[in-house]
């Protein structure tokens, strides 16, 4: 029996109470696949400032490091907000990124049909819409040099090399040639340098991959097309700011912004964990929706792991549980048939597998 490391970040606010679930659903598909888990527990962001003083912990990059993929949850909350950036959770977060080189960020939003009606957006627009952010993580205006806080200034550097726009088109071109091959490359190419390096580098690429078309977006016009006609986008790829921004819009056409997963990918490392954060205001109290970490969990068995069978088993007993109707408090509004707290979620998934 093939046995996986896995290391866990649970985290802050409600970030323990869905790993919890995702593991639970997890040693379940491994029953059934005859693979198991080992699981290691590191401190990051909240949790580790107050164990530590730190957001970030050496021993949990060494840990992340050695293991086969990374599961996280969510970090932050009001607690810490008051903290120079440095020693902020969301540092934490970034590090780990960068310590891992965990460059393409994959966002992907799907419209569940049971629950097209959980958006706020109309029922007509977002049916059907299946598309893919692939977010650049550890480079643009996040990391750029130089960056500072002056007594008469702050600023931060927009910046792109050829190596770090080249490894992230050619995730993005390979994911559309996967799927319904569309590219959209969305920049600010009428205004910013960096765009229009970014561009050139696109199209380069493009070359190589004549069997995907592909398209040009400022980010300005990609953010109201999201609304006015989502479907028409397969993959998107874009900067980390954009990626930012584009892909919390995105997670509106899926419904709940608790349904949807994410995977970090690097050359040797990844991370998984569900767009959403660490929702202060319902920590603690159980009724989290644990979806998004399960789903992400299922992204880390197809892309870290190679088990696309208990991938597929997860997405599968993920579409089940919400068809027969099983709603955490987020989505209860929309065909429930049964109202579930986080744990019943976890459970009813791990049992629909
Ligand atoms: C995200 C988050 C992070 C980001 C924050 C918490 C640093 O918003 O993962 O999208 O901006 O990348
Ligand atoms: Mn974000």
């Amino acid at each position: 029996m093939k046995t996986y490391n896995i290391a866990l970040i649970k985290g802050d606010g409600i970030g323990p109470e869905i790993i919890d679930e995702a593991v639970k659903v997890l040693n379940r598909v491994g029953e059934l696949e005859n693979i198991s888990f080992k699981y290691e527990e590191y401190l990051m962001g909240g949790a580790a400032i107050d164990a530590t003083g730190e957001p970030l912990p050496q021993a949990t990059i060494d840990g992340c490091k050695a293991s086969d993929a990374v599961l996280f949850g969510a970090i932050g909350g009001p607690k810490w907000d008051a903290l120079p950036r440095d020693k902020k959770p969301e540092t934490g977060l970034l590090k780990i990124r960068k310590e891992l080189g965990t460059f393409a960020n994959l966002r992907p939003a799907t419209a569940y049909n049971e629950l097209v009606d959980a958006s706020p957006l109309k029922k007509e627009l977002i049916e059907g819409v299946d598309l893919l952010v692939v977010r650049e993580l550890t480079g643009g205006i996040y990391f750029g040099e130089p960056r500072a806080i002056e007594a008469d200034r702050g600023y931060n550097t927009e910046i792109y090399y050829k190596y770090e726009v080249e490894r992230i088109a050619k995730v993005a071109f390979e994911a559309a040639r996967k799927r319904r091959k569309k590219l959209t490359s969305v920049d600010k190419a009428n205004v910013l340098e960096s765009s229009i390096f970014w561009r050139g580098i696109i199209n380069e690429m493009a070359k190589d991959y004549p069997d995907v078309e592909l398209e040009h977006l400022y980010v300005d016009n990609a953010a109201m097309q999201l609304v006015v006609n989502p479907r028409q986008f397969d993959v998107i790829v874009t900067g980390n700011i954009f990626g930012d921004i584009l892909s919390d819009e995105a997670s509106v056409l899926g419904g709940s912004i608790g349904l949807l997963p994410s995977a970090s990918l690097g050359e040797k490392w990844a991370i998984y964990e569900p767009i959403h954060g660490s929702a202060p205001d319902i920590a603690g109290k159980g009724i989290a929706n644990p979806i998004a970490t399960i789903l992400s969990a299922a992204m880390m068995l197809k892309y870290s792991l190679n088990e696309e069978a208990a991938a597929a088993r997860i997405e599968a007993a993920v579409n089940k549980t919400l068809a027969d109707g099983y709603r955490t408090g987020d989505i209860a509004k929309f065909g429930a048939k049964v109202k579930c707290n986080c744990a019943e979620m976890g459970e009813r998934i791990a049992q629909s597998l």
